[in-house]
């Protein structure tokens, strides 16, 4: 089911393996560093589905109580439940799509209809609470307790961000959804670049992500983590923008459109988790600032200092701050 695997049908019949037995043809089988980890990275999961829910797994019973509502979230014989209950009614929805491999808000169906439960999973909290933007909302049934109904391009949309082949013709698919970002999702056309490759064909490649300047892999990664153009538009001002790379990194005196030394892919590689060691980002900085105009202050751990970490009211977690700047004491969130 993970990305590589998609690429199981097609059978390697190139020259390298003579042999009878020839072990289908993956992107592995010539990309291995990429292949390695990507299939369990947060993008490369995305959302768990049965019978692969592990963070429920691991959680089996929880329960959180809000405006005369209670709520249960329960795992037995590898089934995930959840219950809401105002202590005459009770509603109880199996959970299929648990969004996220950290937090995780879950998509429930109902009657035909799609909500975004009004409860997630806290790593930080070490249980469920109100979902992050829903702690202003008062519940005034069942149904309003249980989620908040998502109209059809909202729902779209989430699929579209955390699964692949979910999307067809623009539409929601959820028979040929593929939980998290294949290969394929970031690298159109590699289907068929592997299926020449099987018939001995070269010259059917991928076009070069690499290649792309710092501004147009802001877009790239934007697609889903925002671009500028998308926080503007949709007015996304205050704190919770800190989760919109992209819009963060083009505000800092740092970003050139055109200095691939501050696109996203200079300090991170998609294909692998997140570096969560600070000091390792060092040399990208020094890529730029090692002689020109060397920081007053420090010789280290430059992010430590210049990227803070916040906590986002309601995420119970911390994000990091892509504007990169001269922090002052006390000042109020630059937008
Ligand atoms: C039989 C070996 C083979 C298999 C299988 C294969 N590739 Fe490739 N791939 C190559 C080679 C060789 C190149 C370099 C081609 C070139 O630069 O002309 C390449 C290039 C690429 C590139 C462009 C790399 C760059 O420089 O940016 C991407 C992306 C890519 N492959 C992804 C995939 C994915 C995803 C799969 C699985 C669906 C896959 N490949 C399967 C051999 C393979
Ligand atoms: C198709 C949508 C999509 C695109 C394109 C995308 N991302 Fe993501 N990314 C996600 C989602 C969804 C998550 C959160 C996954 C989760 O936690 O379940 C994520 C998480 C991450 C994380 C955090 C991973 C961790 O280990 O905690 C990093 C870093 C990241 N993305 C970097 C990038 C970069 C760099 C690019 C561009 C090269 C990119 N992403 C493009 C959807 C995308
Ligand atoms: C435009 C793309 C996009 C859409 C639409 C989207 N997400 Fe996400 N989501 C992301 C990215 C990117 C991240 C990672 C953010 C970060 O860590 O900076 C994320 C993170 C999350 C997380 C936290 C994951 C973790 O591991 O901590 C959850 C839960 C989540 N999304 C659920 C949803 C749900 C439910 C919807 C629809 C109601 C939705 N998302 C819509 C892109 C998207
Ligand atoms: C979130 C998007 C994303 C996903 C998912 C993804 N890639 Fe990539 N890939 C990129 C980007 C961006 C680059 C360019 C990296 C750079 O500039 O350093 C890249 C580069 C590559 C390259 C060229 C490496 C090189 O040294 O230049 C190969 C090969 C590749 N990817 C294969 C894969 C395979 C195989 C998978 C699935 C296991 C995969 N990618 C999944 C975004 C992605
Ligand atoms: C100059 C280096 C640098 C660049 C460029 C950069 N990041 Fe980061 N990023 C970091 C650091 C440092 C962290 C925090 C690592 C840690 O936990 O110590 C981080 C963390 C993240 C995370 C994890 C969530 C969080 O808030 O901690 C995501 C997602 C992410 N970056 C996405 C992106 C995207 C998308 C881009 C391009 C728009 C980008 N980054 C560009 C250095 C960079
Ligand atoms: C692509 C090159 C590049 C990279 C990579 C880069 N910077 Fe910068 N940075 C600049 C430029 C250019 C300026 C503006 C200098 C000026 O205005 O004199 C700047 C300005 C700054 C400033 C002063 C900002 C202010 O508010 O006055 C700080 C602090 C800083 N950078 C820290 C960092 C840190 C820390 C990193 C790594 C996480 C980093 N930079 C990565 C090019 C870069
Ligand atoms: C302990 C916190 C801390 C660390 C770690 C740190 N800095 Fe700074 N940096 C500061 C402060 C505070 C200032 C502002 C000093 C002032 O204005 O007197 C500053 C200023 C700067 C400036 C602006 C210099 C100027 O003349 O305009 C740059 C560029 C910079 N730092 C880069 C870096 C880099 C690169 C690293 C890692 C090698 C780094 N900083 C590590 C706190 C830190």
């Amino acid at each position: 089911m993970r990305a590589a695997s998609v690429c199981f049908l097609v059978l390697w019949t190139g020259s390298l393996l003579s042999q009878t037995t020839k072990p289908p043809l993956t992107c592995a089988t010539c990309h291995h560093e990429q292949t390695e980890h990507q299939p369990t990275t947060p993008m490369g999961i995305g959302m768990q589905l049965p019978p692969n829910q592990t963070v429920l797994a691991a959680h089996p019973k929880m329960t959180f109580e809000k405006f005369g509502y209670r709520y249960t979230v329960e795992t037995k014989d590898g089934q995930s439940t959840y219950t809401v209950t105002d202590g005459n009614q009770t509603l109880t929805l199996p959970i299929r799509y648990a969004f996220g491999l950290h937090t995780q808000t879950y998509v429930l169906e109902h009657d035909g209809q799609f909500y975004e439960s009004l409860v997630s999973y806290y790593p930080g909290v070490g249980g469920i609470t109100i979902t992050m933007g829903d702690e202003h909302l008062e519940p005034h049934s069942l149904l309003e307790a249980m989620g908040r109904p998502t109209a059809t391009p909202e729902i779209t949309a989430c699929f579209g961000c955390h699964s692949s082949n979910s999307i067809k013709d623009g539409k929601l698919n959820l028979e040929t959804l593929t939980p998290g970002l294949t290969c394929e999702h970031c690298h159109t056309g590699a289907q068929a670049h592997m299926d020449a490759l099987a018939h001995g064909q070269s010259g059917v490649v991928p076009k070069k992500l690499g290649a792309l300047a710092a501004e147009d892999m802001s877009s790239f990664c934007g697609q889903c983590h925002r671009t500028w153009e998308t926080v503007i538009r949709t007015r996304k001002w205050g704190e919770l923008n800190v989760r919109f790379q992209p819009y963060r990194l083009a505000n800092s005196k740092c970003f050139n459109g055109a200095d691939k030394r501050i696109a996203c892919t200079a300090c991170h590689d998609p294909h692998r988790d997140v570096v969560r060691n600070t000091a390792s980002y060092d040399g990208n900085c020094l890529a730029c600032h090692s002689s020109t105009n060397p920081c007053p202050v420090s010789k280290t751990n430059c992010a430590s200092c210049h990227m803070p970490k916040m906590e986002l009211p309601g995420s119970h977690a911390l994000f990091t701050d892509h504007q990169i700047r001269i922090v002052k004491a006390g000042e109020p969130y630059p937008n």
